[in-house]
């Protein structure tokens, strides 16, 4: 650990390459001290950017539509990394010199205990309504039993309630929908820039909504900042920003915890947030997927859904899913809670094209109601493991001298690799990025997240042992310069027990 240098100024630096960052609840990795002053000629920093998600396009269809072109535009541009990764995947028997996902945000620790409880007989039940149409909203007993679930993990001061709840297939549509409901064509959302990638094309390809990024960076500028901290001078400055161009900015989007800077908002950050909006007459999405998967108690995570009062009820709009914090990405469950009756009706018109089979809804309900389980079961052992996984990663990233952030949520470190840019350039993060793929492991980079610094890396932790460990030697063999093996080092496929990480 470090002491980190004060800047004098509050102007963010434009250093491409080192800059400062602070020890973040001692999670923050070591190394990250290195100067970074601003020259009189260099500019300031971009503060804020309006996304543009279709530059680029080009359609290469005579059948679609121009919106249709759009869309395919999306998928045919998604990560070559992840098409690449798909047609490689590392199998520890079938293909043990293929690609190891530390990329994509799942938790793949608790499959045992969820295929046990999955399994168990009171989770199948055929009955009449459940395959017949449903409330479009969600069956009326699983909103039951997600407003009692959120009014006890959220731990609202009142019970929330089930007219407020409207269920969806995964956070992703709750995204969508939100956007399609709230805004007109090409009126925007301000988002804390770095952030999950692909809200992007989630709020555009229905909605045709974009994003105007609130940039973030890793200087530290006094005592009580920490790197990428939000604050509302920024969210002002954006805002003014846009509007300045034109752009019609009709909300705010917030993850807490944040994906990938596993960075936490205190109740002080989100009620000033919230304040901001309301002056603002901004809708705030807040999205708490990863509000269970907090697995440092010490950090003290607070979802908005907890606060005493808030600013503007009938513009905030929340929403959580099961992808992440029960480690289900593929299961498809998302829900949104909003006290504003008109967005959670036009949302659940949209339903009819994002609901859930009604075996599914009853599944979801029980796993929800059996607090016994979630609560002595799943919950301490997954944190468990998180937090071995965690603790593993954190050790060989220290050993390499990589500096990090991490609080102690989520599935991600943040990881400082500008040391490895001699010119701080996006092109060399992304030879960076082909450089890891070739030595068969899959991260993401910065740029991804609209991250304005070139260098940064965010490393997927939540896997087994034996995965995460070969994933890692094969980082660290790209870091050290070494050539792509066709064989790993023996220590990873001879070790056990395999779930060391348990
Ligand atoms: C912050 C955040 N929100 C939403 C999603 C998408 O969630 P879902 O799989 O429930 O659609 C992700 C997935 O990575 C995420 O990281």
């Amino acid at each position: 650990m470090f002491a980190l240098p004060e800047k004098e100024s509050r102007a963010p630096s434009t250093c491409p390459g080192p800059a400062s960052t602070q020890d973040l609840d001692s999670n923050c990795g070591d190394g990250l001290e290195r100067e970074c002053s601003r020259k009189p000629d260099q500019k300031l920093p971009e503060l804020y950017g309006v996304g543009d998600p279709t530059a680029g396009f080009s359609s290469n269809s005579s059948h679609l539509s121009s919106r249709g072109g759009i869309i395919k535009w999306f998928w045919d541009s998604a990560e070559a990394g992840y098409r690449t990764y798909h047609m490689d995947e590392y199998d520890e028997d079938k293909n043990p010199s293929g690609i190891i996902n530390l990329g994509t945000s799942e938790n793949k620790l608790c499959f045992d205990l969820l295929s046990k409880r999955l399994s168990q007989s009171d989770m199948l039940r055929v009955e009449p309504a459940l395959l017949q149409y449903p409330d479009w909203r969600g069956h009326l007993f699983l909103r039951e039993e997600v407003a009692r679930f959120l009014s006890f993990y959220c731990k609202s001061p009142a019970p929330l309630h089930a007219e407020n709840v409207v269920v969806l297939n995964g956070c992703a549509s709750v995204f969508s929908a939100l956007a399609t409901v709230l805004c007109e064509v090409g009126e925007a959302f301000l988002i804390p820039a770095p952030y999950y990638g692909a809200i992007t094309q989630h709020v555009c390809l229905y909605g045709n909504v974009r994003l105007v990024s609130v940039y973030l960076d890793s200087e530290v500028t006094g005592p009580d900042t920490r790197p990428f901290q939000l604050t509302v001078e920024k969210l002002e400055m954006a805002l003014q920003g846009a509007n300045s161009q034109g752009i019609k900015v009709k909300g705010l989007i917030l993850i807490n915890p944040q994906n990938p800077l596993g960075d936490i908002y205190s109740p002080a950050e989100l009620q000033e947030f919230l304040e901001f909006a309301k002056r603002h007459e901004l809708h705030v999405m807040v999205d708490e997927v990863y509000m269970l998967s907090v697995f440092e108690e010490s950090v003290g995570y607070r979802s908005v859904l907890s606060l005493e009062r808030l600013p503007d009820p009938q513009r905030t709009h929340v929403m959580w899913a099961t992808s992440k914090d029960f480690g289900m990405s593929g299961l498809r469950f998302g829900t949104l809670y909003t006290e504003n009756r008109d967005v959670a009706t036009a949302v659940a018109s949209l339903c009819r094209y994002h609901g859930l089979s009604g075996l599914v809804q009853h599944q979801m309900a029980q796993l929800l109601r059996d607090r016994d389980w979630i609560n002595q079961v799943y919950l301490p052992e997954n944190h468990a493991r998180l937090k071995a996984a965690h603790t593993y990663v954190e050790g060989e990233l220290r050993a390499l001298g990589i500096p990090f952030l991490s609080r102690g949520a989520g599935f991600f470190i943040w990881a400082d690799l500008r040391k490895y840019l001699p010119e701080g350039s996006f092109e060399e993060e992304r030879r960076l990025w082909r450089r890891f793929l070739d030595h068969k492991v899959l991260v993401s980079f910065g740029k991804a997240f609209e991250c304005k610094e070139p260098g940064w890396f965010r490393l997927v932790f939540s896997d087994k042992a034996h995965r995460l460990c070969l994933g890692m030697q094969r980082v660290r063999q790209v870091l050290e310069g070494k050539s792509p093996v066709a064989e790993d080092p023996p220590a990873c496929q001879t070790q056990e027990p395999r779930d060391r990480h348990r």
